[in-house]
């Protein structure tokens, strides 16, 4: 899968795919991560990208014509599946949307930055508007990571069996259940007896059973299936 990113502080994006998780799934070829810098796209002086809103306002737009200029040069070499503008009224990003879009080939995504993008290009490029939840971020950088993050690790041959994505919260509406790792004791805190007794057919129940508590607990609405 190829994600592009169109961003005017492309250094925001150095760290979060170079690590972990992300690392290998770009040295295994099944990620390909670019992060484009609008301003390289811009014809106005000093490297401009946004303006004054029309109708007066405070807060900066960012303009139509370089966001025009990067996306129709990418476009030149890529057909993508969707073009993603991200932005705090755009659909709730939930585990669905990650899985269909690691189901894609090609995604380009755009980060806002001020009071947003001229909505001229929303209408005439944008296919897809994604919030990663109800709080207003600086720039749409930090919404781009989550969700290449999300996306990323779905991809098939990226996780191993350690980290398989099935065993994931909300993979099937249900938040995962606690886990232990060594030691057996501590402080006389003790791991739940029935991880240690090698009867897996009891310890999936008792696993499921502790999905179901914790969701019911914490997170009702998903058992209510009202959350895609
Ligand atoms: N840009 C600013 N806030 C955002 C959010 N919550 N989700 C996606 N992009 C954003």
């Amino acid at each position: 899968m190829r994600i592009d990113i169109i961003s005017v502080v492309p250094d925001l994006l150095q760290s979060p795919f170079s690590h972990s998780i992300m690392k290998r799934a770009k040295d295994k070829g099944l990620l390909e991560v670019n992060v484009i810098n609008l301003r390289e796209h811009t014809t106005y002086a000093r490297a401009q990208v946004d303006d004054y809103q029309f109708g007066g306002g405070a807060g900066m737009v960012m303009m139509v014509e370089p966001l025009v200029n990067a996306i129709e040069s990418l476009r030149k070499t890529t057909n993508y599946d969707e073009v993603i503008f991200l932005t705090p009224d755009g659909e709730t990003f939930k585990q669905g949307l990650a899985n269909q879009l690691s189901l894609k080939n090609n995604l380009l995504l755009i980060c806002g930055h001020y009071k947003g993008i001229d909505q001229r290009i929303r209408d005439h490029f944008i296919t897809m508007e994604i919030s990663i939840g109800d709080y207003v971020l600086s720039g749409g950088e930090l919404a781009a990571a989550v969700i290449v993050d999300s996306v990323g690790r779905l991809l098939p041959g990226v996780l191993n069996d350690e980290t398989s994505a099935l065993t994931d919260s909300f993979q099937d509406n249900l938040l995962a259940p606690p886990v232990y790792t060594r030691p057996v004791e501590f402080r006389g805190w003790k791991v739940p007896d029935i991880l240690m007794s090698g009867n897996h057919a009891k310890i999936d129940q008792w696993r499921h059973d502790q999905s179901v508590l914790r969701t019911r607990e914490r997170r009702p609405d998903l058992l209510s299936g009202e959350d895609g």
